[in-house]
């Protein structure tokens, strides 16, 4: 148990009862299971359900830290189908995972938009307007990830007509803009103004050796919504630093092999190994940290709302000097590879930032350095484009 732990797991099982909210009732009564978990090896392969309203099949993923900010879901399409209209009054930001296909997207002023997409396109739904995502693929089924903000919403109105049957246009979110899911976009600073990426796993970075060695990064604000992702990518053999925030965070694995530590503050790290495709959402303030073993690593992380951001500052992204909870590398990076229990690793900088050698005693099982390149489902990095 961490020393600062609020509660004792005694008290924590009184109020178990209390787990269940108007958000879990609604994912129940959609017929679908919520894998309650920080961790999902594969959303590739994760085990999905009919999901009768929607026309597809499905499977939401949130612990219990995440369940009341945002959530998580993946849902799939069968070959030649389309999922039903819907509409709804929290946002919504989708990765593509397998396949292609298209969504329409329209309001009630009359404004209607089709784009087409195909795995790793990155996009967010505008706020109440109504889409609809169509399978390309008379053959392959089309899968994505979603991460929305539907928990806190459905827990406030407890009325579900209400949040999926409202007529309204946010015309602030959505107005019928002709390049509104154009893959172009204005960049300034980290973030990129874009509403639609068609190859996250592509797509060229901005150095940002702030959060690692050789590391790059690009944030987004999509759909003008509340809920802020970016992209992270480091070299193999590099890590990204240990850090801490609220809950929320939905790191998806782009491209790369290694693996996370995540720990409570006065507890021994826990180890995740990820391959393409894992997912990871750390728990509330628990510290954490990202090491690529094999190949460039690239993450997508979304979302942590703005409502968490302090002064106008994410959180996922900011430095301790500017008030996030990044612990400063340390000179030796021997505790990296979570063996030390009770020593989380704040690991090293500086000169230090590689990955700790053999002789640190910390090489990854059976894994070598290998040339930068990508293998997986959803494409490769190629690092003249991308590298720092
Ligand atoms: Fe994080």
């Amino acid at each position: 148990m961490a020393e600062t732990a609020i509660v004792s797991e005694e008290l924590a099982k009184k109020f178990a009862t209390e787990r269940e909210t108007p958000y879990t009732r609604w994912v129940r009564a959609e017929g679908l299971d919520i894998v309650g978990a920080h961790y999902v090896p594969s959303l590739h392969t994760v085990e999905l359900k009919p999901w009768a309203r929607r026309g597809g099949k499905g499977v939401f993923i949130n612990h219990e830290a995440s369940r009341t900010s945002n959530d998580c879901y993946v849902c799939e399409i069968a070959p030649g189908q389309k999922l039903a209209p819907q509409r709804q009054l929290f946002e919504e930001m989708i990765l593509v995972l397998d396949g292609r296909g298209s969504t329409s997207v329209w309001n009630d002023a009359g404004s209607r938009f089709t784009f087409e997409w195909k795995a790793g396109a990155l996009f967010a739904i505008p706020l109440n307007t109504w889409h609809q995502h169509f399978n390309g693929s008379g053959r392959e089924g089309a899968r994505y990830v979603a991460v929305t903000n539907a928990p806190p919403v459905i827990n406030l109105y407890e009325d579900i007509d209400f949040v999926f049957g409202t007529k309204h246009d946010f015309r602030g979110r959505f107005n019928g803009e002709p390049d509104y899911f154009s893959a172009k976009g204005e960049q300034k600073g980290l973030l990129l103004q874009t509403n639609f990426v068609a190859d996250a796993v592509n797509l060229p970075l901005i150095a940002a050796k702030e959060r690692g060695a050789g590391g790059g990064h690009i944030r987004f604000n999509m759909a003008k919504g509340s809920m802020n992702s970016h992209i992270s990518q480091f070299p193999i053999g590099t890590y990204k630093k240990a850090h801490c925030h609220g809950p929320g965070a939905h790191v998806i694995i782009l491209s790369g092999e290694g693996y996370s530590l995540m720990w409570p503050e006065g507890d021994a790290p826990r180890r995740y190994e990820w391959q393409v495709g894992s997912l990871i959402v750390p728990p509330n303030m628990w510290l954490h940290q990202h090491a690529a073993s094999a190949f460039q690593h690239r993450h997508h992380a979304g979302a942590l709302s703005r409502l968490q951001a302090r002064g106008g500052v994410d959180p996922q992204c900011a430095g301790r000097a500017q008030g996030l909870d990044q612990p400063p590398y340390r000179r030796r990076p021997d505790r990296l590879c979570g063996r030390s229990a009770g020593n989380p690793p704040d690991v090293c900088g500086g000169a230090g930032e590689q990955w700790p050698r053999a002789e640190d005693g910390c090489r990854l099982r059976g894994r070598t350095r290998r040339p930068a390149a990508v293998p997986g489902a959803i494409g490769g990095v190629n690092p003249d484009r991308n590298g720092p």
